[in-house]
């Protein structure tokens, strides 16, 4: 299994970390314990962890700092990559942000807030319902952030909670560094599009890979995990990791303990057999998936 994926200017290992749940409950506000978060923060790297994914939007502003107290100055191989999209209500509600005023202003709080005069790679989180994107353009907002590309603000572009065609949309319009959509071993809308993506170099990563706020729980999971003295968590991710080698993990955590056992999930091999067993819990696939193929 392939270890590293060269990610932008970047070749990093394919575990690494996603930072939104540092943030207070609901994404909202600082942690209880924001010391404990910049030892997450500062162990993963320890770990070998090089890519950490973020965004303004969460807390606002608080996983940026907590990144930027934690781990400022930077490694010099540590990615740091973020999104924008939304602006956050006081109630925490996410309002989209998609003008051009407000996609340069989250340029700018990113930069600011993690202390950096170039962003590495930025995502255009596009929006979407409760079950995914929604179908349509995305040229108008990416123009926007090709625009910051060529004003050296910002390195790589992705894309974010996209569908099948709006990838193709903006693969005609810029080079595109990286899809993260949602996708795990129950939710797998995309499994066409990371293949094509694979078959370009372009890096997929898969937002909730444990389920995010609802964790997965399945039988072929849990048995699995027993064969192979592992936890259902190490399972999911390295099922992930087995998928393709374009697929790069992100998975949150603020527990020392689930970090150290998400990182360990890079060596775990899945035999033949038990991975046949894994890849028949998809609950969605990519014909029940408006947006995919
Ligand atoms: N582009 C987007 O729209 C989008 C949307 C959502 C997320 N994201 C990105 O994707 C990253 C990952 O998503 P996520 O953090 O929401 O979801 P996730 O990684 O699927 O799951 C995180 C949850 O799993 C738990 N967990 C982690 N490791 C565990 C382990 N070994 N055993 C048991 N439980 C474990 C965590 O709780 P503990 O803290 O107790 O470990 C946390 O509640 C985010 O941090 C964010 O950077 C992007």
């Amino acid at each position: 299994m392939e270890e590293t994926f060269k990610f932008g200017a970047h070749l990093v290992r394919r575990i690494g970390y996603g930072a939104m749940q540092l943030a207070g409950p609901g994404v909202m506000g600082s942690p209880s314990d924001p010391e404990a978060a910049r030892i997450i923060l500062r162990e993963a790297v320890a770990l070998g962890v090089d890519h950490i994914d973020t965004s303004d939007f969460y807390g606002p502003h608080v996983t940026n700092l907590l990144i930027r107290e934690a781990l400022s100055p930077y490694p010099h191989d540590l990615l740091l990559v973020t999104k924008i999209r939304a602006k956050r209500g006081r109630d925490g509600s996410w309002k989209p942000a998609l003008s051009r005023a407000d996609l340069s202003k989250a340029v700018e709080d990113n930069r600011r807030n993690l202390g950096l005069d170039v962003l590495e790679i930025v995502n255009l989180r596009m929006t979407g319902t409760k079950h995914g994107p929604v179908k349509g353009s995305i040229a108008e907002p990416l123009s926007v952030l090709i625009d910051l590309q060529r004003q050296g603000l910002v390195r790589n572009i992705g894309i974010s909670n996209v569908t099948y065609e709006q990838v193709k949309e903006a693969r005609g319009l810029c080079d595109i560094a990286c899809v993260q959509n949602h996708y795990n071993l129950a939710h797998r809308g995309d499994d066409a599009l990371i293949n094509e993506l694979a078959a370009a170099g372009i890096a997929y990563v898969p937002y909730f890979p444990l389920g995010g706020f609802q964790p997965l729980q399945f039988e072929a999971l849990s048995r699995t995990a027993q064969i192979l003295d592992a936890s259902p968590s190490q399972v999911a991710l390295a099922w992930l990791l087995h998928r393709s080698p374009n697929v790069l993990v992100i998975p949150g955590t603020g527990s020392l303990a689930h970090l150290r056992e998400n990182l360990a999930a890079q060596h775990l091999i899945i035999p033949e057999q038990q991975l046949a067993e894994l890849n028949a819990i998809a609950t969605v696939r990519p014909e029940d998936d408006p947006g995919a193929i």
